[in-house]
């Protein structure tokens, strides 16, 4: 079944013009890229992105880093999106990531680690709703 997710090109890769690269891996792997903006991040706004985290040790660092320096979000479809996606940009922490993975590519430790996806359904509706307005979206 088609499926979106979303997709962010962190401030770590995009600082270190790392996003032609992530996008190539973007197409190359299949997925349609239905939606694209270059963003920074006020505080809140990487807050409210992150709310599910905020009670977790890493909240405020990560918030921090989030909002350092430009973003890309983008809107993948494909079959199986969310899950595909997350195989691409293979384990949140670099160390643990296998081989060919985006993140064991690019990432710089386990904040820093280059992309971003939803994990599940209704986060995904959550994260797109985020960045984009549904009449960015219509087919
Ligand atoms: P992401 O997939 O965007 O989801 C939440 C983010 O929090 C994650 O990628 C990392 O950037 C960050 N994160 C997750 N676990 C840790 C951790 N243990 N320490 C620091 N940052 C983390």
């Amino acid at each position: 079944m088609t499926e979106r997710t979303l997709a962010i090109i962190k401030p770590d890769a995009v600082a270190r013009h790392l996003a032609g690269a992530i996008i190539q891996r973007v197409e190359a792997d299949g997925f349609a890229i239905r939606a694209m903006r270059r963003v920074e991040l006020s505080q809140a706004q990487a807050e409210g992105f992150y709310a599910v985290h905020r009670e977790r040790p890493f909240f405020a660092s990560l918030t921090r880093f989030m909002a350092s320096g430009p973003a890309i979000v983008m809107v993948l479809e494909a079959p199986d999106a969310i899950r595909k996606w997350r195989s691409a940009m293979g384990a949140t922490d670099p160390a643990r990531a296998d081989a060919g993975t985006i993140r064991k590519q690019f990432a710089e430790s386990i904040e820093r680690n280059a992309t971003h996806g939803s994990d599940a359904p209704d986060t995904a509706a959550f994260e797109i709703g985020y960045f984009f307005a549904g009449c960015e979206l219509v087919p």
